[in-house]
């Protein structure tokens, strides 16, 4: 027996060793050599040792990554060297300033070359880890530099962090600590909150917000779902390897299995941070992730000793911010403009001013009330913000600068564009205009129905359809089915063939989906995912439009607003007149029912979990009645992973690989 137990034991150990290798090529380097299937082989076979010897379950097993229990509140753990901060420059000569009084301090002279490393520095939050005899015992954020929040359940579930370090170039060190910062991919972080706007739930402001609400979770299973990666920098506590420079403490983190930040270099003057700050400047905009500037680092330990440490900043290490995302500017004016549905919301017109790098001349003021509660004026000297690619906001005003000549801002209580009197329904925070013919509402609307996610018209911006409105070719959507080529040749910059295309595109777009015609119809509330709900219970246009709101409320994510909206657009005499012109344009679209049987032609599933409601065979067969497949592994390729309850590995790899999960319930839906 004790045979059948060291036999078990080694061969859990073997299977450890063989997964910790696959998930470090697989999320580290980011270079697999096993197939998906593979790989699950390894994993299941581990899982299923495991639940029969429980008592061989250690908590650095590759099965452990899934997370534990909620917390009821976060625990305090006290870094064994203090988590420093570090001083900043922000421009070249501060950068040599910085440069002369390091080789001031080192006892030699200004113009000596002096080996330093540098890096980008990332804008996340700062993490350490504590690996003690190779396995992680414990994560904490920064806090305050001396205390962080203990986060160790949270950073378990992080992909990229091995639960035990590589041990392949000998025996790991008794105790490390690594420190770095874990970061929302920019893709990520628009997914994520697209998705949020869609589930009505408030937007993270910019990545790093992201990682923090996600790693910040009391319950490590929403930490799980989201996608957060982490890159080490800098060490802490180190007991049994020695090392001289930061240079070989980067490589010795990327040999225990950890990831460093991309496009670290060793640079042996000032000149050569000189360029390579320029260049990170340059390749900024093109990463994948936030930064906000370089760190430069002196690369011998014995001199970072020798220079020490500020209070809170070590003497050997600088931040050159880049040129920062926020700037002044005087508020010329404001605004007021109409939206699609008749919103009238404010935008402030400002003196044009660079922020980073990008010339602003309006900025989102939001709405009255956040107008309100800021108290800008005009006249104000204010702040801006542009945070990557989001539309710039004024922050506040200085008021400190006031002159005593500022104006207060008017509310208007006429539409700025057809003059009807505005309505402001109570508990909204928004004016809108109440006339469907407003044109200022009509050239949005038609700007939607022509969007990506509505009719997809390719080579129809919204330059172009204000050009056809003021002439007068279009006055509603449907106008767009009846042009010929002749209509767009006046119109600016408009050449033979381009205005073919336009053509051609409008005429292939009459071939759509029923969703992306619900969509692009612009029903209030009713967005792209909504759309896609309503498709998958409705066949006709008919149907929804005579659908009561009771009935619409019934159906899983429609509530009592989205309902109302919804009728009242099928109230509309206008709306009903563009439907009907819409059609006789030539407008069709996959009907559900030959939808929901197409929609899974094609499509590949993957079943993990118990199902409640029907047997896998059962479920498979469902598949592939409507044209699906179903398959035993997660890939990119797989369109769908079916989740039961106490999923296994399948799950994570789904989330791993961005591959859309499905509750049973709505595999039910799907399944009709
Ligand atoms: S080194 C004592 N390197 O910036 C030096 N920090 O403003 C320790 N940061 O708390 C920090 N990227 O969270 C270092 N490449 C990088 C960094 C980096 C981002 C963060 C770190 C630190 C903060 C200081």
């Amino acid at each position: 027996m004790a045979d059948q137990s060291e036999e078990v034991l080694k061969k859990i150990e073997e299977l450890r060793k063989a997964i910790r290798h696959h998930n470090y090529l697989y999320y580290v380097k980011d270079s697999p050599e096993l197939s998906d299937t593979e790989y699950d082989l390894l994993f299941d076979e581990l899982s299923r040792l495991e639940a029969q010897y429980p008592e061989f379950i250690t908590p650095d097993s590759p099965t452990q990554k899934v997370g534990a229990e909620p917390l009821e509140s976060f625990g305090v753990l006290e870094h064994r060297v203090p988590m420093l901060s570090l001083s900043k420059v922000n421009t070249e000569q501060e950068f040599r300033d910085f440069h002369r009084r390091v080789t001031e301090l080192l006892g030699y002279s200004a113009d000596t070359e002096l080996e330093y490393v540098a890096e980008p520095k990332l804008d996340g939050l700062s993490i350490e880890l504590v690996y003690e005899k190779g396995i992680l015992t414990s994560a904490s954020t920064r806090g305050d530099g001396v205390r962080g929040e203990e986060v160790t359940n949270n950073v378990k579930t992080i992909r990229s962090i091995p639960l035990s370090l590589f041990q392949e170039s000998g025996s790991s060190p008794p105790l490390i600590e690594i420190r770095g910062e874990v970061i929302y991919h920019k893709d990520d972080f628009n997914r994520l909150n697209r998705q949020r706007e869609a589930d009505g739930k408030p937007l993270f402001a910019n990545p790093r917000n992201a990682a923090a609400g996600s790693l910040r979770q009391l319950d490590p299973g929403i930490t799980r779902r989201r996608p957060l990666d982490a890159f080490f920098y800098d060490l802490g506590t180190i007991e049994g390897i020695t090392l001289q420079t930061h240079y070989e403490q980067l490589e010795l983190i990327s040999s225990l299995g950890l990831k460093t930040i991309p496009h670290y270099v060793l640079c042996h003057n000032v000149n050569d941070i000189v360029n390579y700050f320029k260049k990170i400047e340059g390749i900024r905009e093109a990463l994948n992730f936030e930064i906000d500037g370089v760190v430069i680092k002196v690369n011998k330990l014995d001199y970072q000793i020798s220079l020490g440490e500020l209070s809170r900043s070590p003497r050997w290490a600088v931040a050159w911010k880049f040129v920062p995302e926020e700037s002044t500017t005087v508020l010329k004016d404001v605004v007021w403009n109409v939206g699609r549905t008749g919103a009238v919301t404010p935008v402030a017109i400002l003196d044009p001013v660079q922020v980073g790098g990008v010339e602003v001349k309006r900025a989102s003021l939001h709405n009255e009330d956040e107008l309100q509660r800021k108290g800008v004026k005009i006249g104000d000297t204010v702040v801006i913000r542009r945070a990557g690619d989001v539309i710039p906001e004024v922050i506040k005003p200085l008021t400190e600068m006031r002159t005593g000549v500022e104006i207060e801002i008017e509310i208007p209580t006429h539409c700025p564009v057809c003059h009807s009197t505005l309505v402001r329904p109570d508990g909204e925070v928004i004016r809108r205009c109440p006339n469907v013919s407003c044109p200022a509402q009509v050239a949005e609307s038609i700007i939607h129905f022509a969007s990506k996610g509505g009719m997809d018209i390719d080579g129809l911006g919204p330059k172009l359809i204000l050009q056809m409105l003021e002439k007068g070719i279009i006055k509603d959507a449907a106008d767009l089915y009846f042009l010929k080529k002749a209509d767009l040749i006046p119109m600016e910059r408009m050449g033979d063939k381009l205005a073919q295309n336009i053509i051609d595109s409008i005429q292939a777009s009459k071939n759509t989906t029923f969703s992306r015609l619900i969509y692009a119809l612009g029903i209030r509330n009713v967005g792209e995912h909504l759309a896609k709900v309503l498709e998958s219970h409705f066949s006709s246009m008919e149907e929804l439009k005579n659908t009561p709101q009771e009935e619409l409320q019934a159906i899983d994510e429609i509530g009592p607003i989205v309902g109302e909206s919804i009728n009242f657009f099928f109230q509309d005499k206008q709306n009903l007149n563009l439907l009907d012109k819409l059609f006789k344009a030539g407008v069709t679209f996959k009907v559900a029912e030959k939808a929901q049987i197409q929609e899974l032609t094609g499509k590949t599933f993957v079943l993990t979990g118990a199902l409640e409601h029907l047997t896998r065979d059962k479920a498979k067969a469902e598949i592939e009645n409507r044209g699906g497949k179903v398959t035993s592994s997660v890939s990119k390729k797989t369109d769908y992973v079916v989740v039961g309850a106490d999923p296994g590995s399948k799950y994570d790899k789904a989330l791993e690989l961005k591959v859309t999960t499905i509750s049973e319930e709505e595999f039910l839906e799907m399944l009709g």
